[in-house]
């Protein structure tokens, strides 16, 4: 990803998290990227990393007080508020994100953030309690509706003798949200689906048994969340039609969430016309006949049966429109054997323009396994039947490859559907 921030200047702010130190490695990525920084520090931050080591690593001096005579001549916190591309936050902690939510400025941070009106990303990092706190979900809420975009927090082991979500997105995850909110503005320069709509389909589907069961399968949403991402970096107005998972909705895109295939196939007619249409999810071919109105109880007549219909085929559906069908029509094909013979079957079958095949068996060879894993080896068969076969790579690399190559086809393909640019 070098030079994907070329020439773009990031104001980082640095709040008061254990996770300041990540934010080191983050100035060396974002300058990797061939970024511009520049640090401000809160006094929580400056407990845990110098601003010596941040002006350093930024190659510029660090700003930490509002009320310091020579930097106020020299560049006031107002000019700290302009004289960028966007704000990053990282790490936003809870204090900030409620200062931030609540329109304070009592220090250098939060007076540039209230100064500004450039685009703002915040990198939340907490204790999960923290995290799950009513009063930090209402600002994350407060923040979200002010426009502010959001990365992370990821979920695993911390600092703290307890896991769950609330670790600071990993750096490079950061680079790629700040080059979201470029790709979004069309600013980037470099947005080759610039005024095209994108439309995915991302994680698995419950189907309810009870009020309190459903049908589920093991997809987490990495992949189609990832192919979000990367179609909005590329500059597409995105519209994302995610199942129930549990990672965050990438910055920049338009998150449409659904529980059910019905609900899933509704979000995805309303959401079209689309230039190019992208079916990741893990949706589930059937659901039971009858969603029982209360809990199904054990009587002692033994287990219920459960009969199950089919659901409707979403990817069929759209590859077969008369009308208005998107210029391409991209399926997933999860097998657990015969990965390709039965990935080239399902794409005759359904009629789309490509499909991307992976083995989600246990012994595909891929680490950690591909369904619910943050690594894939996938295998490309177009319309002809040929059979393109990647190395095994993560799942972000799996999408700006799988764009990539949607961007060339759809130039060749042609058609857009006027709908892009945010309309
Ligand atoms: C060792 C230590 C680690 C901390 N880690 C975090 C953290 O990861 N996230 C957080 O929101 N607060 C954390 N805090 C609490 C903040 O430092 C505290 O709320 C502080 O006021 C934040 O200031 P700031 O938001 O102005 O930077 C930590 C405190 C200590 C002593």
């Amino acid at each position: 990803m070098t030079g994907v921030l070329q020439g773009r200047r990031v104001l980082l702010i640095i709040g008061g998290g254990i996770a300041a130190y990540k934010s080191l490695d983050l100035i060396r990525r974002l300058r990797d990227a061939g970024g511009q920084v520049r640090c401000v520090m809160t006094a929580g931050a400056q407990e845990f990393v110098t601003p010596l080591a941040a002006a350093a690593l930024a190659g510029e001096k660090t700003y930490t007080d509002l009320f310091d005579r020579a930097d106020e001549a020299a560049i006031g916190h107002i000019r700290l508020a302009r004289d960028a591309d966007c704000v990053v936050v990282a790490p936003a902690t809870a204090n900030l994100m409620g200062r931030m939510a609540q329109g304070l400025a009592d220090d250098l941070a939060t007076t540039v953030l209230l100064a500004t009106r450039l685009p703002i990303l915040i990198a939340p990092a907490m204790n999960p309690a923290m995290w799950a706190h009513p009063a930090t979900r209402r600002n994350l809420a407060t923040l979200e509706a002010d426009g502010v975009h959001v990365v992370g927090p990821d979920s695993g082991p911390m600092a703290e003798p307890e896991t769950g979500a609330g670790r600071m997105a990993e750096p490079m995850a950061i680079v790629a949200a700040v080059q979201g909110l470029f790709a979004q503005a069309g600013a980037s320069g470099d947005a080759p689906l610039a005024g095209r709509h994108v439309l995915v389909t991302s994680g698995p589907t419950h189907e309810p048994i009870d009020p309190v069961r459903y049908i589920a399968n093991r997809s987490s949403g990495r992949q189609g969340h990832a192919i979000a991402t990367a179609a909005a970096r590329a500059g597409a107005r995105v519209t994302l039609v995610s199942g129930p998972v549990s990672i965050p909705a990438p910055p920049g895109v338009d998150l449409v969430p659904v529980e059910t295939a019905r609900e899933m196939k509704a979000a995805v007619d309303a959401a079209l016309p689309a230039d190019i249409a992208i079916f990741a999810a893990a949706v589930a071919d059937w659901r039971t006949q009858q969603d029982a109105a209360r809990k199904l109880k054990k009587d002692g007549s033994g287990p219920p049966a459960l009969a199950l219909v089919e659901n409707p085929d979403i990817l069929a559906s759209v590859s077969a429109m008369a009308q208005g069908r998107p210029p391409l029509v991209v399926g997933f094909a999860a097998e657990t054997h015969d990965v390709v013979a039965l990935a080239k079957a399902k794409r005759a079958r359904k009629g789309c323009d490509l499909i991307v095949a992976n083995d989600v068996s246990a012994g595909s060879g891929v680490a950690g396994g591909v369904m619910g894993g943050a690594r894939n080896a996938v295998h490309l068969i177009d319309a002809g039947d040929a059979v393109t076969s990647w190395p095994e790579m993560d799942k972000d690399a799996v999408a700006e490859r799988l764009v990539a190559e949607c961007i060339a086809r759809l130039g060749a393909a042609g058609g857009q559907t006027g709908n892009g640019g945010g309309a």
